[in-house]
């Protein structure tokens, strides 16, 4: 579905972005355009964030 409607950026994307290393939605910005427009949609995607982190196992900080 699309989480931010002004970049048609889907929550696929975002899942994507998290699974090659962003871990924060901050992290997610610097390589896809979402909630840099209106906004509206940062909830949403920060929501999209947080339960795919803990969805996917974390990484070991080596
Ligand atoms: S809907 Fe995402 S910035 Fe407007």
């Amino acid at each position: 579905m699309y989480v931010c409607i002004c970049h048609a950026v889907t929550d696929r994307e975002i899942r994507e972005a998290i699974d090659r290393g962003a871990r924060s939605l901050m992290e997610v910005q610097s390589c896809l355009p979402v909630a840099s427009c209106c906004g509206r949609c940062e909830a949403t995607a920060r929501d999209v964030v947080e339960d795919h982190l803990h969805a996917v196992p974390r990484r070991s900080a080596a």
